[in-house]
């Protein structure tokens, strides 16, 4: 049964009055990406991403039995919680998350039971324009379910860690790639059997040693606010004269990739990895309002990143997010070469020079 219903908890069956939790949740990126949504997060197509190791958010929560008897009508009808940021309170993050509490109080029925504390930090900057959505919204995820655990003890690992992505994808949609490693798979796909819109997957079957230890190096092209939203980037898609062919194309290009994780081809991996970054960029500079999200050293970092291939054969290359900076992806046996030409004439694309150095990485781990 993969619907909603099953993550509608019965009774539950422990009283518990206060504790304390901490999971650290990596962020991941999109190989085969994810733009474009029907209601209810419901991804309009699959995708896949590579979970990282070293970008993560580590959120501890707190939480206590709330009295009762000082609500007016006995029936405590707000949430209670305190949001911490790097330890001071975050007042603008709150909204956010009360939202999240709104969408997914139908499955865990205890919120409104409780006060919590949550305190969230990143190991990225917060101004390096790395989303901390995906990352964030996967850790508070974890920790309420390590709450709901404690109120149902008998939960099995793998409901636990389904039930937690699918509440991070209605926080928000790629955080459901980020509680597991190290490759994930988000939304039906005909050929993967367990794939759901409702939660990732690992991906099932042996990924190629060429794909070991795979490296991410982030450079920090524009580390301002995000132009587009993703809320407004993915109603982009609604109208736009090209969705249905897109969505048809990220089918293929995840059939092509799930071949190319397991026979190691780095040259199609690189062809679908960056037709599928650019493809990305072409949605949002062909819809209405249309944005173009690279900057000038973007495209200069691609062109050098395509010369030094050319020359040298190694095979590096890059994806993008919705925004300006760029995932330089390679393999680990040719780390040292890529970082020297990554540091030699890349890095002066950079804004101050920053970036940061990634990996694929195992997924969530709790801290507490
Ligand atoms: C370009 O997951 O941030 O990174 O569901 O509205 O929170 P919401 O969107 P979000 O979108 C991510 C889009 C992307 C591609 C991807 O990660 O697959």
């Amino acid at each position: 049964m993969n619907t909603e219903n099953k993550f509608i908890p019965n009774d539950y069956i422990q009283n518990i009055t206060d504790g304390k939790f901490s999971w650290s949740a990596p962020s991941n990126i999109a190989l085969v990406k994810y733009w474009g949504k029907k209601n209810n997060q419901i991804p309009a197509n699959p995708s896949v991403s590579f979970t990282l190791k070293n970008c993560k958010t580590i959120t501890e929560l707190a939480f206590s039995k709330r009295d009762q008897s000082t609500s007016n009508d006995n029936a405590i009808s707000n949430f209670s919680f305190d949001l911490l940021f790097e330890g001071k309170l975050k007042e603008d993050f709150k909204p956010k998350i009360e939202k999240f509490f709104e969408r997914i109080e139908i499955y865990l029925p205890f919120l409104k039971e409780y006060h919590f504390s949550i305190n969230t930090q990143n190991t990225f900057p917060h101004s390096s324009g790395i989303a901390s959505s995906a990352s964030g919204m996967a850790a508070l995820a974890l920790n309420l379910m390590s709450v709901e655990k404690l109120l149902n003890p008998a939960m099995s690992d793998n409901y636990f860690f389904q039930k937690a992505s699918f509440l991070a994808r209605l926080g928000s949609g790629s955080a459901c790639r980020s509680v597991k490693g190290k490759v994930v798979v988000w939304g039906n796909h005909q050929e993967f059997s367990d794939s759901s819109d409702l939660f990732g997957v690992e991906f099932p079957n042996t990924i190629h040693i060429n794909f070991k230890n795979y490296q991410d190096t982030i450079l920090l092209v524009d580390k301002g606010e995000k132009q587009v939203s993703s809320t407004v980037g993915h109603d982009l898609m609604h109208e736009h004269p090209f969705a249905e062919k897109r969505f048809l194309q990220a089918h293929a290009n995840l059939s092509k990739l799930k071949t190319v994780l397991e026979n190691g081809d780095l040259q199609q991996f690189i062809e679908i990895v960056e037709s599928e970054a650019l493809t990305l960029h072409a949605m949002m500079m062909t819809s209405l309002p249309y944005f173009i999200l690279m900057k000038p050293n973007t495209l200069q970092i691609l062109n050098t990143i395509w010369k030094y291939r050319n020359e040298t054969k190694i095979p590096v290359c890059f994806t993008l997010d919705a925004g300006a900076n760029v995932h330089v992806l390679y393999p680990e046996n040719v780390k040292d070469q890529v970082f020297q030409f990554i540091k030699d004439e890349l890095v002066c694309f950079c804004q101050n020079g920053h970036y940061i150095c990634d990996e694929i990485g195992d997924g969530a781990l709790q801290i507490l």
